[in-house]
């Protein structure tokens, strides 16, 4: 299951992160030369972004078909649960899952985004800290959700900061959680072991502080 869905991530990834980037930044250079250019060039141009906009739509509904499949299936905690079990059972790892409080509403990315969190600071856990025991709590934090997963490894390296390269597993979920105005961070717990927490917006609160924005 780990290995199924850690492909799919890879390719979210490499869709979301790496190809639509492409796409937007093509179609501004694009938009660039439509103001440069001559009348003549302006159909040729216009339908070429046409184009352009048609196939950032096509990486849009693979990304969007690339969620993680559990949370269709089941809904956000059963597949965080589900998630903790499969690395009870695989991993050896004791996960405790927590809820806390009462949840805020949330958009499909920001579901997604904290399964992949839980996911990547789990994988972690085993990879790095070998740890054994790991506690995962998913907060209500005022209109956001907080998901904190703390080891009881020897933490992150001094450096970790500095070493969470753009390419590395943490990174991709630093880049997710602040794409949609949430927040990251990384440090220790009381243990000192490692701790990662995330915070995602509540859909309601993300709905407003899109619409002041506009
Ligand atoms: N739970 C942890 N305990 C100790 N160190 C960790 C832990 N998780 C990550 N690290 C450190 O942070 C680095 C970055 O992690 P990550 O971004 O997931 O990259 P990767 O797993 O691909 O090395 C790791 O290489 C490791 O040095
Ligand atoms: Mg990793």
């Amino acid at each position: 299951v780990h290995q199924h869905e850690e492909e799919r991530n890879r390719l979210w990834r490499e869709l979301h992160d790496e190809t639509a980037q492409v796409l937007a930044a093509l179609n501004m250079q694009l938009g660039v030369i439509a103001e440069r250019s001559d009348e003549a060039l302006a159909p040729a141009v216009g339908r070429a972004r046409t184009l352009l906009g048609e196939g950032i739509k096509g990486i849009r509904s693979v990304t969007r078909d690339l969620r993680p499949v559990a949370l269709d299936d089941l809904g956000l905690l059963p597949a965080l649960r589900a998630l903790a079990r499969d690395f009870r059972e695989s991993g050896g790892l004791e996960v405790t899952f927590e809820v806390v409080g009462e949840l805020p509403a949330l958009e499909a990315e920001a579901e997604a985004a904290l399964y992949r969190a839980m996911q990547e600071a789990l994988s972690n856990a085993v990879r790095h800290a070998g740890a054994r025991n790991v506690r995962v709590t998913l907060a209500a934090e005022g209109s956001d959700a907080l998901l904190t997963v703390a080891d009881d490894g020897p933490g992150f390296p001094e450096d970790a900061a500095s070493r969470l390269r753009s390419r590395g597993g943490l990174a991709g979920i630093r880049e997710r959680v602040t794409g949609l105005g949430g927040h990251f961070d990384i440090g220790s717990d009381e243990r000192g072991g490692a701790r990662v927490r995330v915070s995602v917006p509540g859909a309601e609160t993300k709905r407003l502080s899109e619409a002041r924005a506009e």
